[in-house]
C-alpha cells in the first residue's frame, strides 16, 4: 500500500488496535503533510500513546498499515524505523542516567553514524570532536548547555525532555513525534519549548505532537486531529477544531 501524493510524509491507514477485547485504536487514517506541526489530542486514555507507538514500531496493528516517504513501515523493527528517518521523544524520557547530558545526546549521533552502538564507543566518545561539538550547539538550541557535565539522571523532569529532544534533534529526522513534549515542566520552560519547537518547523522538520495543553497545541499545530475511544471524532485547522461542539463535549469540556 502506497499514497501518491509527496506532500504526504506520514500516512496511518486504516489503523486497528485491540488490547484483549478493547478497542484501542478504530479506523485511523491519518495524513501527515511535509514540514507541517500535526497535534493529536484527546482525553486520557484515547489511544494517543498507542497511535505514537504503532508508528514507531514499538506496537504492531491490529490491521492497516503505517506508510512513511511511500514505504510500508509495518513489521519493522523500532531501530529500522529510527534509521529511516522517524525520532520520538516519549511520554516518559528514556536516557542514560549514569552517563553525562552531553553525552546522553552524543550516543544518537553515534548510533545514526555507525549503524548500532559497538562496546568502544565509551572509550571513543571524547575523541570525537565532530560529533561533540554538534551535541553542544543541539544543548545549546534546547537551553542546557550550562548542565552538560551533569550526570543526566540528576537532571529535573522538564530538563530531562529537553535533553531527549536534543537526542532527538541531533539525528535531524525527517519526522520528529512527540508525546507530551512539555509535560512536567513549569509554564517559562513550556514557552521556551514552544519557541524551540517553532524555530525547529522554520527548517522543514515534520511533526507529529500529542499534548494536553491547548495552550502548547494552539500556538504549534498547522491541522489538528482529536482522539476520543480510539477514534478520530474530528480533525482540521486549530479553529475549526476549537469551534466543533463535538470536540468541546468530548474533549475541552470534559478536561475541566
Ligand atoms: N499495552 C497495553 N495493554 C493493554 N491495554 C493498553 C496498553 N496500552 C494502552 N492500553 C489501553 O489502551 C487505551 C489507550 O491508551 P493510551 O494510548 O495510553 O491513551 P492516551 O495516550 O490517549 O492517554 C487505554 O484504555 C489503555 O488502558
Ligand atoms: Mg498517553
Amino acid at each position: 500500500m502506497t499514497t501518491n501524493d509527496k506532500d504526504i510524509v506520514l500516512h496511518v491507514a486504516d489503523v486497528h488496535k485491540t488490547f484483549g477485547g478493547l478497542h484501542a485504536l478504530s479506523d485511523i487514517d491519518l495524513q501527515v503533510e511535509q514540514g507541517k506541526t500535526h497535534a493529536i489530542i484527546g482525553p486520557n486514555g484515547a489511544g494517543k500513546s498507542t497511535l505514537l507507538n504503532v508508528c514507531v514500531g514499538r506496537l504492531a496493528p491490529t490491521s492497516g498499515a503505517v506508510i512513511f516517504d511511500g514505504h510500508t513501515l509495518t513489521g519493522k523493527k523500532p531501530h529500522e524505523i529510527n534509521q529511516v528517518g522517524v525520532a520520538r521523544v516519549f511520554q516518559t524520557p528514556e536516557i542514560f542516567p549514569e552517563l553525562s547530558v552531553l553525552h546522553n545526546v552524543m550516543v544518537p549521533a553515534f548510533a545514526k553514524r555507525d549503524g548500532s552502538f559497538s562496546l568502544n564507543f565509551m572509550r571513543h566518545l571524547d575523541t570525537q570532536s565532530d560529533i561533540r561539538s554538534e551535541a553542544e550547539s543541539v544543548l545549546e538550541d534546547v537551553g542546557l548547555v550550562a548542565q552538560k557535565d551533569v550526570h543526566a539522571g540528576s537532571l529535573s523532569r522538564g530538563d530531562k525532555r529537553r535533553m531527549e529532544l536534543a537526542m532527538c534533534l541531533i539525528q535531524h529526522p525527517r519526522l520528529l513525534l512527540l508525546d507530551e513534549p512539555t509535560a512536567g515542566m513549569s509554564r517559562h520552560d513550556t514557552n521556551t519549548t514552544i519557541d524551540l519547537l517553532k524555530r525547529i518547523k522554520e527548517r522543514g522538520m515534520t511533526k507529529i505532537i500529542i499534548e494536553h495543553d491547548m495552550h502548547v497545541v494552539f500556538s504549534l499545530a498547522d491541522k489538528i486531529s482529536v482522539l476520543a475511544q480510539g477514534r478520530i471524532i474530528a480533525e482540521g485547522s486549530p479553529e475549526e477544531v476549537r469551534a466543533n461542539p463535538k470536540v468541546q463535549e468530548a474533549y475541552l469540556g470534559g478536561a475541566h
